[in-house]
């Protein structure tokens, strides 16, 4: 279809089906690499409006912020820009951006799952729908060309149009705004495999859930989906302010984990005083968590992504034949395992990242089913995206999950206007 117009302004919204070409994007140029308040600027750039046959074309509405892409403003660990030459893309920026709400403008010549004008939120997975492994029925995340889209991949969300493979475009709930329907698909996937992909240590009725960070956008989405499968979640945060917002979600209690001191690497074993004082820090935390639990259970499930600093913990607190499922390392990358606990208690220390189409659609069906509180903390505007991942990088952040507003005029919105 021919453009009317070269760029329409953010906020304005070309007839659907229109694709302009050009369109205003946050951009990360490696020159700009540093704190995300700097890194990212609005710039115009080309709509990727060539597709390959099961891509997709899809207007923003609005867009849900994450962690990721506080890493690639930085630049660090991974030059995303840099990666991406080595594979022939030398556009030479990043548009970032790994969740969204949005309509679809243009699809690919072999997409049958969606339609231009559909309403849909869009899930970061992607990777090659023609790899052998993947052809075969096997889990695209064990795919050696699994990407996260808008922070391995270009194109993401932080723009008026992302290109996407169609399968990640799943129908957006009615009753959430855009901004809502952007926040919860990442942080809900990735929990849900977490707490769903890894039999026998699937979540189920009556199980003990020890969830880490539990009003971040992570956790609060394990308390709510722990609950619904009839599980006990607990929570650890970091202030007693953030308690109520777990109660509310479904959690039993909460700990307040600056209560306690013995965080960070295990001391050596054979430095037994060291040994003996992180001993009682764990046990400490042990018994408070059957405080507030009400009963002395341990958890079947602990809910992992502080990583170094609470590992140990997590390893000493999971129930015998339990399992501590991990998809990140927030506070570090060491994890010190104190093995006895491993082996004795036949404990299994489980990976998990994000999740494939079936575990996003699962999710994503729990929102359609209004069982999940999106959790949306703030929306900005499409001009402070920079500013919400500095927030992020200091910790400033409010609770739950962060949106920005792209093509929707204002808050509130649950269809065009
Ligand atoms: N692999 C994947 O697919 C995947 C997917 C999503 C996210 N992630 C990663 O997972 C991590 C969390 O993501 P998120 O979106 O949940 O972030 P978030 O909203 O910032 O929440 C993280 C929570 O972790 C808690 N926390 C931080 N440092 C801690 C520490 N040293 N000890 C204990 N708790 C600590 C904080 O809660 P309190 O301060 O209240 O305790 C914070 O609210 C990030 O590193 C992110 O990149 C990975």
């Amino acid at each position: 279809m021919v453009s009317v117009k070269e760029v329409y302004e953010v906020g304005e919204i070309p007839p659907v089906g229109e694709v302009p070409p050009l369109m205003y994007a946050q951009l990360i140029r490696p020159e700009r690499f540093g704190e995300p308040i700097k890194a990212f600027q609005v710039e115009k750039v080309e709509t990727p409006a060539e597709l390959k046959p099961r891509e997709a074309l899809v207007l923003v509405m609005a867009a849900g912020i994450n962690y990721n892409n506080v890493w690639a403003a930085r630049g660090v660990p991974v030059n995303v820009i840099k990666a991406r030459e080595r594979e022939g893309d030398m556009t030479g920026f990043h548009i970032g951006g790994s969740d969204a709400s949005g309509i679809v403008y243009k699809v690919g010549s072999n997409v049958s799952n969606i339609k231009v004008g559909d309403q849909v939120v869009i899930h970061c997975g992607m990777w090659d729908e023609d790899s052998p492994f993947v052809k075969a029925g096997n889990d695209p995340m064990f795919d050696p060309s699994f990407k996260i889209w808008g922070y391995e991949s270009n194109w993401g969300s932080f723009a008026q149009f992302t290109k996407v493979q169609a399968h990640q475009c799943l129908p957006k709930a009615p009753h959430l705004t855009w901004e809502e329907a952007a926040a919860p698909t990442l942080v809900g996937a990735t929990a849900y495999r977490m707490l769903r992909a890894w039999p026998p240590h699937t979540v189920e009725k009556g199980d003990v859930v020890l969830v880490w960070g539990g009003s971040g956008g992570l956790g609060s989405m394990a308390i709510q989906i722990a609950k619904d499968f009839g599980a006990t979640p607990v929570a650890v945060v970091s202030s007693e302010d953030k308690f109520d917002f777990c109660l509310k979600l479904g959690a039993k209690g909460c700990i307040n984990r600056k209560e306690f001191e013995h965080w960070g690497m295990l001391p050596h074993w054979t430095d037994t005083e060291a040994f003996a004082k992180w001993s009682q820090g764990a046990r400490a935390f042990g018994t408070k968590f059957w405080e507030v639990l009400g009963e002395r259970r341990s958890p079947r499930i602990v809910f992992e992504h502080p990583g170094e600093d609470t590992i140990p913990t997590s390893i000493f607190m999971c129930d015998t034949g339990g399992m501590v499922v991990i998809c990140a390392g927030t506070s570090g990358f060491n994890a010190t395992v104190d093995l006895r606990y491993l082996w004795m208690r036949q404990k299994r220390l489980q990976g998990s990242h994000f999740a494939n189409d079936e575990q996003a659609g699962a999710f994503n069906q729990l929102v359609l089913d209004g069982k999940i509180d999106p959790c949306l903390g703030e929306t900005y505007s499409f001009e402070d995206i920079g500013k919400c991942h500095q927030l992020m990088y200091e910790g400033k952040q409010p609770l739950g999950v962060m949106a920005a507003l792209v093509s929707a005029k204002r808050t509130g919105m649950r269809e065009v206007e």
